[in-house]
């Protein structure tokens, strides 16, 4: 056997790659399956940005870049940052790394000594808890209630906070939950983050312009004056300019932790790809950047509001209805304990193998989210699939009654 790290052993292989590999290998076989674990919008990149991107490798931006990027970029995202969020970060206060994954790993690279821990509401991006016990760090999960829209109440942040606390996480519109909090939510928690000045913030903010229903997005870092020393600001072109292949995401914050990600970076990756960066500042700095995101913004709120409905019109499932992103996350726990084809359900896990073997819909269970009751269904997707996929889950919880 290859010798492999004893840290190897700290993550686990995801549970939910299982259903998804099983779902391609029937569309393989030409088995017509709907596919709802889609994690990024189905429209193309904007062609202004691809537009770029051809002219960047015409004009050879194909060589090494100084690490983290370009300052071009570094300048349009400190002015994103300024102008759209209120955040007054300077261009040396911005890193940029291959995605909002990896500018998330970097940072709790920089900030987690062993024992630190991370304070994460559930349910919660599956890759969060990875990555902080990858970076030595303990995770502490704080539930959020489906009767409470998922959202954590000032008191349970309280109460979850002790002196080894260094992070807590806020994902605001969320994945998978597809909850968002509102302003005064958010300011409730700032409030209790202000009285812990060992509690620093990551907020992850990459789904800030998908927002439904007139909802206002805020920045975590402009709710108290004390928080913009205090906060990571985490975003990525992937969700709202439809460039998840292309790898872009970036950070603003204090410069030390900032310089400390760099230095990560300058021994790992370099930087992006430098073909990448200029079209990632003119996504950020052109106007038709805004256009292109309402109108896939207005898209998935009618898609959300539409899947919600027939979800929440299905017998005994119970659905939060989505603010945000584009993900629905329906209780599908009161079909627990049934059998079908021998099989009992017994777990979200259960539930989304047998629903895509009777019934050919793919799902994501939600255990990997701290969710085992739960399945995340993206409506990234048209209409009619969320029709037909909708109608299918119908027909496969008659099966299970
Ligand atoms: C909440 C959240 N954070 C971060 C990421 C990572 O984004 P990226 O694709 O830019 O690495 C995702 C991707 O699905 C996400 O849902």
């Amino acid at each position: 056997m290859f010798p492999l790290a004893q840290r190897m052993s700290l993550i686990s292989e995801s549970i939910t790659l299982a259903v998804s590999a099983k779902a391609a290998a029937m569309e393989k076989a030409g088995i017509d399956v709907v596919r709802f674990g889609a994690g990024e919008p189905d429209f193309d990149t904007p062609a202004f940005i691809k537009d770029a991107a051809k002219v960047a490798l015409d004009k050879g931006q194909t060589k090494y870049t100084p690490t983290p990027c370009v300052a071009e970029l570094k300048e349009a995202i400190a002015k994103k940052f300024n102008s759209e969020n209120g955040l007054a970060y300077k261009p040396e206060q911005i890193t940029v790394g291959a995605g909002g994954k990896h500018c998330l790993y970097m940072a709790f690279m920089a900030v987690l000594d062993p024992g630190d821990e991370v304070l994460i509401p559930s349910p919660y991006w599956v890759s969060y808890p990875e990555q902080v016990k990858l970076a030595g760090g303990v995770n502490k999960i704080i539930r959020g209630e489906e009767s409470n829209g998922f959202k954590i109440t000032p008191r349970q942040l309280q109460e979850a906070i002790s002196p080894k606390t260094r992070v807590l996480i806020i994902n605001s519109p969320s994945n998978p939950g597809g909850h968002a909090y509102t302003p005064a939510e958010l300011k409730a928690l700032a409030d209790v983050v202000v009285k812990h000045p060992q509690v620093i913030v990551f907020s992850d903010e990459i789904y800030e312009k998908l927002i439904f229903d007139g909802l206002k997005f805020v920045s975590f870092a402009t709710l108290d004056p004390q928080l913009m020393d205090r906060t990571l600001t985490f975003n990525c072109h992937s969700k709202s300019f439809a460039m998840t292949g292309w790898r872009v995401g970036y950070v603003g914050g204090p410069k030390p932790v900032i310089d400390a990600m760099n230095k990560l970076q300058s021994q790992m990756t370099s930087h992006i790809t430098s073909f990448a960066q200029i079209p990632a500042a003119i996504a950020l700095s052109d106007p038709r950047g805004p256009e292109s995101i309402e109108q896939m913004r207005k898209q998935f709120e009618k898609r959300g509001k539409h899947m919600w409905e027939r979800l929440c019109s299905l017998p005994r499932i119970s659905c939060v209805r989505p603010q945000g992103a584009f993900y629905a996350f329906p209780n599908v726990a009161a079909y627990f304990d049934r059998s079908i084809g021998g099989t009992k359900i017994t777990d979200a896990v259960s539930f989304s193998a047998a629903l895509l073997e009777h019934n050919r819909v793919a799902v994501v269970p939600g255990n990997d989210s701290g969710f085992d009751t739960h399945v995340r269904l993206s409506f990234a997707t048209g209409m009619e699939q969320i029709d037909k996929g909708i109608d299918r889950i119908g027909e496969f919880l008659k099966k299970l009654a």
